[in-house]
């Protein structure tokens, strides 16, 4: 059933029909619920690129429980800074990336968006940029083991940290420590093949996904692969988090498409000058921040996105109390 589900909406001719697909937009989607979030004052310190907790859109799915779907709590700012820190550093070493050492020499896997900015051979550059698929932050995981362990770990980038943080605090979904991220990069066109994610050793802390850029058809079903998935459309912002009974359920993304919108490009009086640079309290890149709203500065990675999905997928993956692995 989940595979089914996963060939029609990836189908590239005839476009598949999406009227099946759940669109956030449309509030009145049968079998999604808004739900609201009891903002006590704390919230009025908000992480600067989100937008006041009391104007967020949290919904739930009606027959997927434990799956929690916000529609972009992100500023076009907010969008933007997050979108940079995973295009310009987070794939730098000792961060891991999946870009080849027969393919790429060390210096473009040691800073590939340096090594893509100084390319000056058209075809060259077009392979870098389709290459980067993913890359990994605080414990890397394993992809032919499925593990984590001690050994393959660096220090988790604390703005990253605080961001799921303060969502699990938003959502009362108790305390989080994020430890382990994965970034990953989509092509229009590329797909994410069902799978769980079942190697943390607290399989109870929710996972956090962040969606930048492109627009995503993303598949969540139950714990096994002959349950039928629902399909929703991801945007840019859009945050899921998949809690309680749905941790360990079958998950894909069987489809990036251009977007209708390009959200993170569309500053509105309201947020042209983002209300505060960040204060001390927050680790954000201050500098980084601000030149977010610099169009000269944006323009490389604005044409990065222009065909590209960027998606963040934040785990905890000690117990509580469990020091290491
Ligand atoms: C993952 C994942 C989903 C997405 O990285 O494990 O499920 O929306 N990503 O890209
Ligand atoms: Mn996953």
């Amino acid at each position: 059933m989940f595979k089914d589900s996963f060939k029609f909406y990836k189908a590239k001719w005839p476009i598949p029909d999406f009227s099946d697909v759940l669109d956030f937009d449309n509030c009145t989607a049968k079998g999604i619920k808004e739900f609201g979030l009891d903002v006590d004052s704390i919230y009025e310190d908000v992480l600067p690129g989100l937008k006041p907790v009391y104007s967020w859109k949290c919904y739930e799915i009606v027959d997927r429980p434990g799956l929690i779907f916000i529609r972009n709590p992100f500023t076009p700012q907010g969008q933007r800074y997050w979108m940079t820190r995973c295009i310009r550093d987070y794939p730098k070493s000792p961060n891991v990336v999946n870009l080849s050492k027969k393919l790429f020499s060390q210096s473009v896997i040691d800073d590939w968006w340096n090594s893509f900015q100084n390319c000056s051979d058209k075809d060259d550059k077009r392979r870098m940029k389709v290459a980067m698929r993913w890359t990994t932050l605080g414990y890397h995981h394993d992809w032919d083991s499925k593990h984590y362990s001690e050994k393959m770990k660096n220090k988790f980038p604390s703005d990253l940290a605080q961001l799921s943080e303060f969502f699990s605090k938003a959502l009362h979904l108790g305390k989080y420590s994020a430890e382990a991220a994965i970034v990953n990069y989509y092509p229009i066109g590329t797909t994410l093949a069902g799978h769980t994610d079942h190697s943390e050793a607290d399989l109870e802390a929710p996972l956090f996904s962040f969606s930048f850029g492109q627009t995503a058809i993303f598949l969540i079903g139950g714990t096994t692969k002959e349950e039928k998935p629902a399909a929703l459309f991801l945007r840019s912002g859009d945050v899921v988090v998949m809690a309680k009974e749905s941790r360990l359920c079958y998950h894909a993304v069987p489809r990036v498409m251009k977007a209708n919108l390009e959200s993170w490009n569309d500053f509105p009086s309201v947020y042209k000058c983002e209300i505060e640079p960040p204060t001390n309290d927050w680790d954000l890149d201050t500098q980084l921040f601000e030149n977010c709203a610099d169009e000269n500065f944006w323009s490389p990675f604005r044409q990065f996105v222009n065909d590209s999905r960027i998606n963040i997928n934040v785990r905890q993956v000690l117990r509580e109390g469990q020091l290491s692995l």
